[in-house]
């Protein structure tokens, strides 16, 4: 075994100070921070005494700047972020490569009945295979991630305050 994809994640879509807030909170760090956390310490030692290999964590777009709507997911997103740059950092000298990917929104099950523009999922996994292929560390899989990530280069203040206009109901 070489390569580990951490996919697994759960976005309950309630707002931080909204009534659900804290309960959804709880249970997507359990999946999204924990799980994957669990996922990376279980096989970094396989893929380690197999000579190295990659893990690609899957992480959004909006884990690197808040939608409100979603303030939890995105929270938990954020931290799982943080937790692959910590583990990217810590497998380098054992010859384990980390690998972020970022999405913006996608045709599944987890944004079924949402009105919004959408990257079909095949596009997204072809994406990925392209750019492990090119060795990139950060992959943008979509127009619309592509986009939001340009703009939090130029300038991450103006992002979150377009994000912060979209508050929830
Ligand atoms: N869809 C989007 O717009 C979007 C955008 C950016 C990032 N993402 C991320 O992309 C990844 C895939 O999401 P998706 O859109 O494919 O969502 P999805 O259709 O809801 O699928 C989620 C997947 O995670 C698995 N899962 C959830 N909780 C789990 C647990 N406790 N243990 C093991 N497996 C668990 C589910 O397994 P079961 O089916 O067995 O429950 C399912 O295979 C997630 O990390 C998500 O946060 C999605």
């Amino acid at each position: 075994m070489q390569l580990l994809i951490n996919n697994a994640g759960i976005n309950r879509c309630v707002s931080l100070l909204g009534l659900a807030g804290m309960e959804a909170s709880r249970e997507e760090m359990e999946v999204n921070f924990f799980g994957t956390l669990a996922m990376c310490r279980a096989f970094a030692p396989i893929l380690e005494a197999n000579g190295g290999g990659t893990i690609v964590n899957v992480c959004s777009i909006i884990g690197l700047v808040n939608l409100p709507v979603n303030g939890t997911y995105c929270a938990s997103k954020a931290a799982g972020h943080s937790l692959l740059q910590g583990v990217r950092a810590e497998l380098a000298p054992r010859g384990i490569k980390v690998v972020g990917v970022y999405p913006g929104p996608v045709d599944t099950k987890m944004t079924a009945g949402q009105e919004i523009p959408k990257a079909s999922p095949v596009q997204v996994a072809s994406e990925i295979l392209t750019g492990l292929e090119r060795n990139v560390e950060d992959i943008f899989p979509d127009p619309m991630s592509r986009g939001v990530h340009e703009q939090l280069e130029k300038n991450a203040k103006q992002v979150e305050k377009q994000f912060a206009a979209m508050i929830p109901d």
